[in-house]
């Protein structure tokens, strides 16, 4: 769909305040912390209120959006009839949530194009909120990236000016499953020795705002999911990064390299090994 900067806005206004409600209901866990079942493997969880947070936001859409497709992590996919698709998160680091660590977010993505075929969409609006610190991190395509506090402070985000890899911070994460841990081991082992040092912040959502932001100098990961990347992406791009995918290709899900440009291309070849 053709969409003026008047609709990127509504999109994104949408998005912001749907990953704001979500993340008031999580916080407040009004189900409890616990698991509710596991996915993929012993490691993969979802609790109750990963799934509250996605009805929720399902929700408002059917009532708001209601021509718009959905695709979100703990429920079938929606279709539509408007070419925008939604990509939820309900919430990104479950893990840590599980814990009480007071490090996930809610991630809300308005996107065009087919998000379940790697290359072949965009995220045209987006918003990724940190319910414990109170910040909500928002873009639209073309508008710059904001970080707006629940004190109402706003301030634009830039990426860290940082061009040296040896000196940076850099983000990653891993998967679920053993094999691609193992995998995501040694890449891990030749980044080490070879930067700053490393965070696993558990919220891959919340690494690209924070790369964004300059909190974090870069950020890969592989085999992430559409509903992990598609808010997060719009942040730091239109905070003036880069993103990478495989062989030099658009970001995707099967490797994403995110920083300012000079660091992804020293990060790119230690991390894009097949
Ligand atoms: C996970 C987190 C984590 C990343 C994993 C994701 P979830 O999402 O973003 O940081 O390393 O790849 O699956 O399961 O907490 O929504
Ligand atoms: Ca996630
Ligand atoms: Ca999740
Ligand atoms: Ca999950």
């Amino acid at each position: 769909p053709q969409l003026s900067t008047a609709a990127l806005a509504t999109l994104e206004r949408l998005a912001r305040d749907l990953a704001v409600e979500a993340g008031r209901l999580v916080i407040e866990r009004p189900h409890g912390l616990g698991v509710a079942a596991t996915k993929s493997s012993e490691t993969d969880v979802v609790t109750v209120m990963d799934q509250r947070s996605e009805q929720l936001l399902r929700d408002r859409l059917a009532a708001e959006r209601p021509d718009d497709a959905i695709l979100g992590e703990e429920g079938d996919s929606v279709p539509g009839t408007s070419g925008i698709t939604w990509v939820l998160d309900p919430i990104d680091g479950t893990v840590n949530y599980l814990y009480d660590i007071p490090q996930y977010a809610v991630s809300v993505a308005a996107c065009v194009g087919d998000p379940t075929t790697p290359g072949a969409w965009e995220t045209v609006a987006g918003a990724v909120y940190h319910p414990s610190l109170g910040e909500l991190f928002h873009a639209h395509r073309g508008s710059g990236a904001f970080l707006r506090t629940d004190a109402g402070d706003v301030e634009a985000l830039s990426v860290s000016g940082e061009t040296a890899l040896g000196r940076s911070l850099v983000g990653t994460g891993f998967g679920y499953a053993a094999d691609v841990r193992r995998r995501q081991g040694e890449i891990v082992a030749r980044v080490l020795p070879q930067v700053r040092d490393i965070r696993r912040a558990g919220s891959a959502a919340i690494d690209l705002c924070w790369v964004a932001a300059g909190r974090l100098d870069a950020y890969y990961e592989s085999g992430l999911n559409p509903w992990d990347l598609a808010a997060g992406a719009l942040v730091l791009t239109e905070a003036g990064g880069a993103l990478r995918g495989p062989g030099g290709e658009p970001a995707q899900t099967r490797l994403t390299v995110a920083g300012p440009q000079a660091l992804v291309d020293q990060l790119a070849p230690l991390v894009d090994t097949p």
